[in-house]
């Protein structure tokens, strides 16, 4: 199984809007029994929380459902059990560095810069104190990094089952 983390700073706005498109990628590629998708947030202020209403509404309008999503924090486990630990800002990317020794550095990436590097956007923007559009943003950013995201996983799976024949 190849498991991957995404990562905000709460856990209820962008990090499960990328846990449900990208499952919803996942299982419309027939991967679902190979991937395994989680989020979690650097700080524990909502757990257990649902996501907000308002990442929720925006995701439903483009198909995902973030319903069942509970916020929870970051654990030390975390950084063995998945391949990729995904933070969907540079703060929080130091906050993932921060928690832990740099043995972990090479599972932790950074979204759009290193999914959907053409964009040259680095952060997907925190949405939580500013208006709709900025939600709007975010499932679209989590749309096209997602796609690259899906691209490398399928290479990795491809490379992966080569090495048993
Ligand atoms: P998230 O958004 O990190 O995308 O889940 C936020 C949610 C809550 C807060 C900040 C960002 N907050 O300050 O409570």
């Amino acid at each position: 199984m190849y498991s991957v983390l995404f990562v905000c700073l709460g856990n209820i706005c962008r990090s499960p809007t990328a846990e449900g498109v990208f499952k919803s990628l996942v299982t419309d590629a027939g991967l679902s029994n190979q991937v395994f998708v989680d989020s979690a947030g650097t700080s524990a202020h909502h757990v257990n929380e649902a996501p907000d209403p308002r990442s929720q509404q925006e995701a439903k309008r483009h198909g995902y459902d973030l319903s069942r999503i509970r916020s929870r924090k970051v654990t030390p486990n975390d950084y063995e059990k998945f391949d990729l630990i995904i933070a969907m800002d540079e703060s929080n990317l130091n906050n993932l560095k921060s928690f832990k020794s740099n043995a972990y550095d090479s599972k932790l990436k950074l979204f759009l810069k290193d999914f959907a590097p053409l964009l040259n956007i680095h952060d997907v923007p925190d949405p939580y104190y500013g208006g709709a559009k900025g939600f709007t943003k975010v499932v679209e950013l989590v749309e096209h990094a997602s796609e690259g995201l899906l691209e490398l996983i399928k290479a990795e799976i491809k490379s992966k089952s080569q090495k048993y024949i």
